[in-house]
């Protein structure tokens, strides 16, 4: 049996899962692991093939023309579609708007933790997502579930992205993470829930830093 440390963080979208995780990582040398990024890749393949997601033959052919790689370069989430870089393209919001009816079906969520469970075979990992500590990895050695309250979300992330995306407005960005929770928290497959030993981490009013200081007590208190 391998004993390596495998972090789980579950929780909405936008509440800083991902800044914690990369944080993590980066104290502890740890491998990060964005499972988010893998259905946002399979998103755009199905959203620029034209897959029809209610033929089950096509998905699963889909499936099978997708190969996902990520480069870890200074913790940073670098993802490869067929050898294509995809990092910034599955973050604008066609994919945002596709991303969680792809992530609804259960041969892509089957596939996925599949290759999510092989990355955590022997290394110390952290993974974010929204059913790591209850799919992915139901034995981690911690769970987290972050929450924060919507709109303090959605300000974070138009603060990240409207630079770049100026046609982008707040309304749009708070409209998108309600809908994705809403479809995340309703699916069938494996839905967004609280893993009964998962800690909860609100950090409505916490910095990232302090964020980042309460998961590493919890780690500190693992061994
Ligand atoms: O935008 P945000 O960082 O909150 O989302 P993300 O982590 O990039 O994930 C995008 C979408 O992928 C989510 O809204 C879920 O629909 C789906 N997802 C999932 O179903 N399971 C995971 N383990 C990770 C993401
Ligand atoms: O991965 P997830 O979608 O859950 O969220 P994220 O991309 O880690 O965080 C969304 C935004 O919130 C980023 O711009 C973070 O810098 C910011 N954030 C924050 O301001 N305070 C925190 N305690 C956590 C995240």
């Amino acid at each position: 049996m391998s004993n390596n440390i495998i972090v789980a963080i579950d929780g909405y979208s936008s509440c800083g899962k991902s800044t914690l995780a990369k944080a993590l990582a980066k104290k502890l040398h740890y491998i990060y692991v964005d499972s988010g990024a893998m259905y946002r890749a399979v998103a755009l393949y199905f959203l620029r093939n034209n897959i029809d997601m209610s033929d089950h033959a096509q998905i699963e052919e889909a499936l099978k023309n997708i190969h996902l790689n990520f480069h870890s370069r200074d913790y940073e989430t670098h993802i490869t579609l067929n050898d294509e870089e995809v990092s910034e393209e599955i973050r604008q919001m066609p994919v945002s708007e596709k991303v969680s009816e792809v992530a609804a079906l259960k041969e892509v969520r089957r596939e996925m933790v599949k290759q999510q469970q092989r990355m955590g075979k022997s290394k110390n990992i952290v993974m974010d997502g929204r059913d790591i500590g209850t799919a992915v990895f139901p034995h981690a050695s911690l769970k987290l579930f972050m929450t924060a309250d919507p709109s303090v979300r959605a300000q974070r992330r138009y603060d990240e992205i409207h630079l770049k995306n100026p046609e982008v407005t707040l309304e749009d960005i708070f409209e998108n993470i309600a809908h994705r929770d809403y479809q995340d928290t309703t699916r069938a497959e494996s839905p967004l829930v609280r893993a009964e030993d998962a800690v909860i981490l609100d950090n409505t009013n916490l910095t990232p830093e302090q964020q980042l200081q309460f998961a590493l007590e919890r780690i500190e208190a693992l061994k």
